[in-house]
Protein backbone atom coordinates (compact mmCIF):
# COMPACT_ATOMS: atom_id res chain seq x y z
CA UNK A 1 0.00 0.00 0.00
CA UNK A 2 1.61 3.39 -0.80
CA UNK A 3 -0.11 6.84 0.69
CA UNK A 4 -0.27 10.14 -0.79
CA UNK A 5 -1.01 13.55 1.41
CA UNK A 6 -2.03 16.43 -0.64
CA UNK A 7 -2.71 19.21 0.61
CA UNK A 8 -6.19 20.23 0.02
CA UNK A 9 -9.06 17.97 -1.17
CA UNK A 10 -8.87 19.53 -4.78
CA UNK A 11 -5.42 18.40 -5.15
CA UNK A 12 -6.15 14.81 -3.65
CA UNK A 13 -9.19 14.62 -6.68
CA UNK A 14 -6.94 16.37 -8.96
CA UNK A 15 -3.92 13.67 -8.17
CA UNK A 16 -6.83 10.61 -8.42
CA UNK A 17 -8.29 11.62 -11.49
CA UNK A 18 -4.58 11.84 -13.19
CA UNK A 19 -3.59 8.67 -12.20
CA UNK A 20 -7.02 7.71 -14.25
CA UNK A 21 -6.69 9.57 -17.17
CA UNK A 22 -2.80 8.05 -17.12
CA UNK A 23 -4.41 4.97 -17.12
CA UNK A 24 -6.63 5.51 -20.17
CA UNK A 25 -3.77 6.78 -21.59
CA UNK A 26 -1.92 4.01 -21.72
CA UNK A 27 -4.58 1.10 -22.32
CA UNK A 28 -7.76 2.90 -23.68
CA UNK A 29 -9.93 0.22 -23.71
CA UNK A 30 -8.71 0.03 -19.84
CA UNK A 31 -11.62 -1.55 -17.88
CA UNK A 32 -12.15 1.01 -14.81
CA UNK A 33 -13.88 0.25 -11.68
CA UNK A 34 -15.90 3.26 -10.48
CA UNK A 35 -17.39 4.41 -7.39
CA UNK A 36 -20.02 6.80 -6.05
CA UNK A 37 -20.68 9.39 -3.20
CA UNK A 38 -19.46 13.17 -2.53
CA UNK A 39 -15.81 12.24 -2.79
CA UNK A 40 -16.24 11.37 -6.02
CA UNK A 41 -17.61 14.12 -7.31
CA UNK A 42 -14.80 16.71 -7.81
CA UNK A 43 -12.94 13.52 -9.65
CA UNK A 44 -15.73 13.21 -12.13
CA UNK A 45 -15.67 16.81 -12.73
CA UNK A 46 -11.93 16.79 -13.21
CA UNK A 47 -12.10 13.79 -15.91
CA UNK A 48 -14.78 15.97 -17.44
CA UNK A 49 -12.65 18.97 -17.71
CA UNK A 50 -10.07 16.71 -19.58
CA UNK A 51 -11.85 15.12 -21.69
CA UNK A 52 -13.31 18.76 -22.97
CA UNK A 53 -9.82 20.52 -22.96
CA UNK A 54 -7.34 17.76 -23.00
CA UNK A 55 -9.37 14.75 -25.13
CA UNK A 56 -9.43 12.64 -22.73
CA UNK A 57 -10.88 9.27 -24.76
CA UNK A 58 -13.30 7.60 -23.13
CA UNK A 59 -14.55 5.73 -26.19
CA UNK A 60 -13.10 2.30 -25.82
CA UNK A 61 -13.06 2.58 -21.95
CA UNK A 62 -15.11 -0.29 -20.05
CA UNK A 63 -16.97 0.79 -16.67
CA UNK A 64 -18.03 -1.47 -14.18
CA UNK A 65 -19.52 0.47 -10.49
CA UNK A 66 -19.05 -0.98 -7.45
CA UNK A 67 -22.49 -1.09 -6.03
CA UNK A 68 -26.24 -0.20 -6.68
CA UNK A 69 -29.45 0.24 -4.01
CA UNK A 70 -31.85 -2.63 -4.15
CA UNK A 71 -35.23 -1.16 -5.23
CA UNK A 72 -34.56 2.23 -6.36
CA UNK A 73 -35.27 2.44 -10.34
CA UNK A 74 -32.80 3.80 -12.51
CA UNK A 75 -34.74 7.28 -13.20
CA UNK A 76 -34.38 7.70 -9.43
CA UNK A 77 -31.98 10.70 -8.37
CA UNK A 78 -30.92 8.76 -5.36
CA UNK A 79 -29.84 5.57 -7.71
CA UNK A 80 -26.06 5.12 -8.57
CA UNK A 81 -26.84 5.20 -12.60
CA UNK A 82 -28.53 8.35 -12.17
CA UNK A 83 -25.33 9.52 -10.24
CA UNK A 84 -22.95 8.23 -12.94
CA UNK A 85 -25.07 9.80 -15.43
CA UNK A 86 -25.48 13.01 -13.86
CA UNK A 87 -21.75 13.41 -12.95
CA UNK A 88 -19.67 11.50 -15.67
CA UNK A 89 -21.67 9.20 -18.45
CA UNK A 90 -23.54 11.77 -19.71
CA UNK A 91 -20.49 14.62 -20.04
CA UNK A 92 -18.20 12.51 -21.84
CA UNK A 93 -17.73 10.01 -25.14
CA UNK A 94 -18.50 6.94 -22.98
CA UNK A 95 -20.78 4.12 -24.86
CA UNK A 96 -23.63 3.88 -22.54
CA UNK A 97 -23.37 0.10 -23.48
CA UNK A 98 -20.10 -0.55 -21.82
CA UNK A 99 -20.83 1.17 -18.68
CA UNK A 100 -21.63 -1.48 -16.57
CA UNK A 101 -23.99 -1.70 -12.51
CA UNK A 102 -25.17 -4.09 -10.92
CA UNK A 103 -29.23 -3.97 -11.40
CA UNK A 104 -30.91 -3.21 -8.13
CA UNK A 105 -34.76 -3.73 -10.02
CA UNK A 106 -33.19 -7.52 -10.77
CA UNK A 107 -36.32 -10.38 -10.26
CA UNK A 108 -33.61 -12.57 -9.38
CA UNK A 109 -30.91 -10.66 -7.16
CA UNK A 110 -28.38 -13.53 -6.54
CA UNK A 111 -28.69 -14.34 -10.45
CA UNK A 112 -27.74 -10.92 -11.22
CA UNK A 113 -24.84 -11.06 -8.65
CA UNK A 114 -23.40 -13.84 -10.17
CA UNK A 115 -23.95 -12.69 -13.79
CA UNK A 116 -21.95 -8.99 -12.59
CA UNK A 117 -19.18 -11.21 -11.82
CA UNK A 118 -19.19 -13.23 -15.08
CA UNK A 119 -19.13 -10.04 -17.10
CA UNK A 120 -16.42 -8.49 -15.30
CA UNK A 121 -14.33 -11.71 -15.57
CA UNK A 122 -15.20 -12.09 -19.22
CA UNK A 123 -13.71 -8.48 -19.92
CA UNK A 124 -10.74 -9.69 -17.99
CA UNK A 125 -11.00 -8.43 -14.66
CA UNK A 126 -11.30 -4.65 -13.84
CA UNK A 127 -7.76 -2.79 -14.54
CA UNK A 128 -7.76 0.03 -12.11
CA UNK A 129 -10.53 -0.01 -9.61
CA UNK A 130 -11.50 3.55 -7.58
CA UNK A 131 -12.82 3.40 -4.04
CA UNK A 132 -14.14 6.11 -1.69
CA UNK A 133 -14.63 4.74 1.95
CA UNK A 134 -17.21 5.23 4.16
CA UNK A 135 -17.63 6.26 7.92
CA UNK A 136 -18.03 2.51 8.73
CA UNK A 137 -15.03 1.76 6.72
CA UNK A 138 -16.91 -0.01 3.93
CA UNK A 139 -15.52 0.08 0.63
CA UNK A 140 -18.28 -0.58 -2.10
CA UNK A 141 -20.97 -1.34 0.19
CA UNK A 142 -19.38 -4.09 2.13
CA UNK A 143 -20.51 -3.30 5.53
CA UNK A 144 -18.86 -4.81 8.91
CA UNK A 145 -18.09 -8.61 8.79
CA UNK A 146 -18.23 -8.38 4.79
CA UNK A 147 -16.23 -11.82 4.74
CA UNK A 148 -12.82 -11.21 2.93
CA UNK A 149 -13.45 -13.18 -0.07
CA UNK A 150 -16.85 -12.09 -0.44
CA UNK A 151 -18.05 -11.85 -4.44
CA UNK A 152 -20.83 -9.42 -5.61
CA UNK A 153 -23.78 -9.90 -3.32
CA UNK A 154 -27.05 -8.15 -1.20
CA UNK A 155 -25.59 -6.52 1.48
CA UNK A 156 -28.16 -4.63 4.54
CA UNK A 157 -26.95 -1.29 4.82
CA UNK A 158 -25.38 -0.20 8.59
CA UNK A 159 -27.41 2.92 10.77
CA UNK A 160 -24.07 4.97 10.20
CA UNK A 161 -24.36 4.16 6.42
CA UNK A 162 -28.03 4.87 6.25
CA UNK A 163 -27.47 8.53 8.02
CA UNK A 164 -24.49 8.99 5.86
CA UNK A 165 -26.71 8.54 2.56
CA UNK A 166 -30.26 9.46 3.24
CA UNK A 167 -29.86 12.87 2.43
CA UNK A 168 -30.62 11.96 -1.37
CA UNK A 169 -33.46 9.47 -0.20
CA UNK A 170 -35.25 12.50 1.73
CA UNK A 171 -34.44 10.97 4.91
CA UNK A 172 -33.62 7.85 6.46
CA UNK A 173 -37.18 6.59 6.26
CA UNK A 174 -37.46 6.93 2.51
CA UNK A 175 -33.67 5.56 2.40
CA UNK A 176 -33.44 1.73 1.25
CA UNK A 177 -31.93 -0.86 3.57
CA UNK A 178 -30.42 -3.04 1.14
CA UNK A 179 -27.54 -2.55 -1.64
CA UNK A 180 -25.85 -4.63 -4.08
CA UNK A 181 -22.12 -4.14 -3.72
CA UNK A 182 -19.24 -5.82 -5.25
CA UNK A 183 -17.19 -8.49 -3.25
CA UNK A 184 -14.12 -7.72 -0.76
CA UNK A 185 -12.52 -10.36 -2.91
CA UNK A 186 -13.80 -9.16 -6.06
CA UNK A 187 -12.35 -5.39 -5.55
CA UNK A 188 -9.08 -7.54 -4.08
CA UNK A 189 -8.98 -8.71 -7.81
CA UNK A 190 -8.60 -5.49 -9.80
CA UNK A 191 -4.85 -5.44 -10.92
CA UNK A 192 -4.78 -1.91 -9.05
CA UNK A 193 -6.99 0.17 -6.92
CA UNK A 194 -6.86 3.86 -5.67
CA UNK A 195 -8.64 4.94 -2.88
CA UNK A 196 -9.76 8.74 -2.28
CA UNK A 197 -10.36 9.86 1.19
CA UNK A 198 -10.71 13.64 2.02
CA UNK A 199 -12.21 15.78 5.11
CA UNK A 200 -11.36 15.80 8.80
CA UNK A 201 -14.24 13.03 8.93
CA UNK A 202 -12.72 10.64 7.20
CA UNK A 203 -9.57 10.93 9.25
CA UNK A 204 -10.08 8.19 12.42
CA UNK A 205 -11.57 5.68 9.84
CA UNK A 206 -8.47 6.42 7.31
CA UNK A 207 -5.61 5.74 10.21
CA UNK A 208 -7.40 2.80 11.41
CA UNK A 209 -7.53 1.44 7.55
CA UNK A 210 -4.37 1.88 6.56
CA UNK A 211 -2.42 1.13 10.07
CA UNK A 212 -4.74 -0.61 11.96
CA UNK A 213 -4.95 -4.32 12.12
CA UNK A 214 -6.47 -6.02 9.08
CA UNK A 215 -10.43 -7.18 10.23
CA UNK A 216 -13.76 -7.70 8.42
CA UNK A 217 -15.15 -5.07 10.61
CA UNK A 218 -13.79 -2.64 8.49
CA UNK A 219 -13.59 -3.74 4.94
CA UNK A 220 -10.99 -0.88 4.65
CA UNK A 221 -8.20 -2.83 5.94
CA UNK A 222 -8.39 -5.64 3.50
CA UNK A 223 -6.46 -3.70 0.48
CA UNK A 224 -3.29 -4.07 2.44
CA UNK A 225 -3.61 -7.31 1.04
CA UNK A 226 -3.76 -5.62 -2.54
CA UNK A 227 -0.45 -5.82 -4.13
CA UNK A 228 -1.06 -2.41 -5.70
CA UNK A 229 -3.00 0.14 -4.26
CA UNK A 230 -2.84 3.55 -3.47
CA UNK A 231 -4.69 5.35 -0.94
CA UNK A 232 -4.43 9.30 -1.57
CA UNK A 233 -5.69 11.74 0.93
CA UNK A 234 -6.03 15.47 2.16
CA UNK A 235 -4.19 16.58 4.79
CA UNK A 236 -7.73 16.46 7.26
CA UNK A 237 -7.96 12.67 6.31
CA UNK A 238 -4.43 12.14 6.87
CA UNK A 239 -4.71 13.74 10.18
CA UNK A 240 -4.83 10.56 12.18
CA UNK A 241 -2.30 8.75 10.57
CA UNK A 242 0.99 7.97 12.52
CA UNK A 243 3.88 7.55 9.91
CA UNK A 244 3.00 10.52 7.37
CA UNK A 245 7.04 11.57 7.46
CA UNK A 246 7.49 8.45 5.75
CA UNK A 247 4.74 8.49 3.20
CA UNK A 248 5.64 11.69 1.96
CA UNK A 249 9.67 10.44 1.96
CA UNK A 250 7.95 8.01 -0.37
CA UNK A 251 6.07 9.38 -2.54
CA UNK A 252 8.86 12.76 -3.23
CA UNK A 253 11.22 9.22 -4.05
CA UNK A 254 9.23 6.59 -5.84
CA UNK A 255 10.04 6.67 -9.26
CA UNK A 256 6.24 6.00 -10.57
CA UNK A 257 5.41 9.41 -9.14
CA UNK A 258 7.62 11.32 -10.78
CA UNK A 259 5.07 12.96 -12.98
CA UNK A 260 2.60 13.92 -10.13
CA UNK A 261 5.53 15.91 -7.87
C1 LIG B 1 -20.33 4.14 -3.27
C2 LIG B 1 -19.19 3.62 -2.51
C3 LIG B 1 -19.04 3.99 -1.07
C4 LIG B 1 -18.57 5.44 -0.92
C5 LIG B 1 -18.44 5.80 0.57
C6 LIG B 1 -17.99 7.23 0.77
O1 LIG B 1 -20.30 3.70 -4.60
O2 LIG B 1 -18.41 2.89 -3.04
O3 LIG B 1 -18.12 3.11 -0.47
O4 LIG B 1 -17.35 5.61 -1.56
O5 LIG B 1 -19.67 5.61 1.21
O6 LIG B 1 -18.99 8.13 0.39
P1 LIG B 1 -18.77 9.71 0.46
O7 LIG B 1 -17.77 10.05 -0.55
O8 LIG B 1 -20.14 10.27 0.13
O9 LIG B 1 -18.33 10.01 1.85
Amino acid sequence: MEIVIRTTAEAAAELTASVIAREIRGNPHLVLGLATGRTMEAVYRILVRKHREERLDFAEVTTFNLDEYVGVPREHPGSYRYYMNEHLFGRVNIESARTFLPNGMASDIPTECRQYESRIRNRGGVNLQLLGIGRSGHIGFNEPLSALRSRTREKPLTPKTIEQNSPMFGGPDQMPRWAITMGVGTILESHRCILLATGAEKAEIIAKAVEGPITSMISATALQLHPHCTVVVDEAAASHLEQTDYYRWVFENERDWADFR
